[in-house]
């Protein structure tokens, strides 16, 4: 069910998509509905250059013929298409359950708009109930776990977190880090914790997307809605 409606907050994303469009392209499984839509509208004459936001993505979309570049060719991007693990109604995001979040981020950020594409389940009141996914360096991981576990206490936020893997094998991003899930609960203040996070030298990004996305699609049962911050 839940990918019925994927594809259906996907589909209508596609359909934003103009000629001419620089798009940077989301990581994810609803992402990937939405590389499916995107890669028929191309066969059908849309003309559009896109920025993968993973190796994942990259593959699949040049393999449906959709003409890719990198972030480097194409600093400036008009539209991101991505999907998200929660989002609130001010439209703050947790990202990165699938390990892409600092690629997605970079990318968002360089996006003049960014579109949330989501089945009803990831919809919160408050941020937290999904694990937030921190990326680190896997130099000095014991310190800066410790760092991260300071900030979560001086925030009276719960102290549980675990190594995505384990630590016989733990999952590496695309940049070569580890990342830590934190099972917060709920995050009231997204702003401060972001904050904090990034001023520990071994966090490289956090899954918490604060004013970057412009509008969220978001299926469900009564079709697709539109929710803007
Ligand atoms: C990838 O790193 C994530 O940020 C995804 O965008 C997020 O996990 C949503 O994935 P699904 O669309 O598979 O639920």
């Amino acid at each position: 069910m839940s990918d019925q409606y994927k594809k259906l907050a996907a589909e209508r994303a596609a359909d934003d998509v103009t000629s001419g469009m620089r798009l940077g392209i989301g990581t994810g499984s609803t992402a990937e509905f939405f590389v499916h839509a995107l890669a028929r509208r191309v066969q059908d004459g849309l003309d559009v250059i896109g920025v993968p936001t993973s190796e994942r993505t990259r593959e699949l979309a040049s393999s449906l013929g959709i003409r890719l570049t990198t972030l480097d060719e194409l600093p400036e991007l008009d539209l991101t298409v991505d999907g998200a693990d929660e989002l609130d109604p001010h439209l703050s995001l947790i990202k990165g359950g699938g390990g892409a979040l600092l690629r997605e981020k970079i990318v968002a950020s360089a996006s003049a708009n960014m579109i949330v594409i989501a089945d009803g389940s990831k919809e919160v009141a408050t941020l937290g109930r999904f694990p937030l996914p921190i990326e680190v360096v896997p130099f000095g991981l014991e310190a800066t776990r410790r760092a991260i576990l300071k900030v979560f206490g001086d925030l009276g936020l719960p102290l549980n977190m675990a190594l995505r893997g384990g630590s016989a094998q733990p999952f590496v991003t695309d940049g070569g880090h580890f990342i830590l899930d934190a099972q917060l609960e709920s995050i009231p203040e997204v702003q401060t914790l972001g904050d904090r996070l990034v001023a520990i030298p071994g966090v490289v990004e956090h899954g918490l997307f604060i004013e970057l996305a412009t509008k969220a699609y978001v299926a469900g049962t009564d079709g697709v809605k539109t929710v803007l911050p």
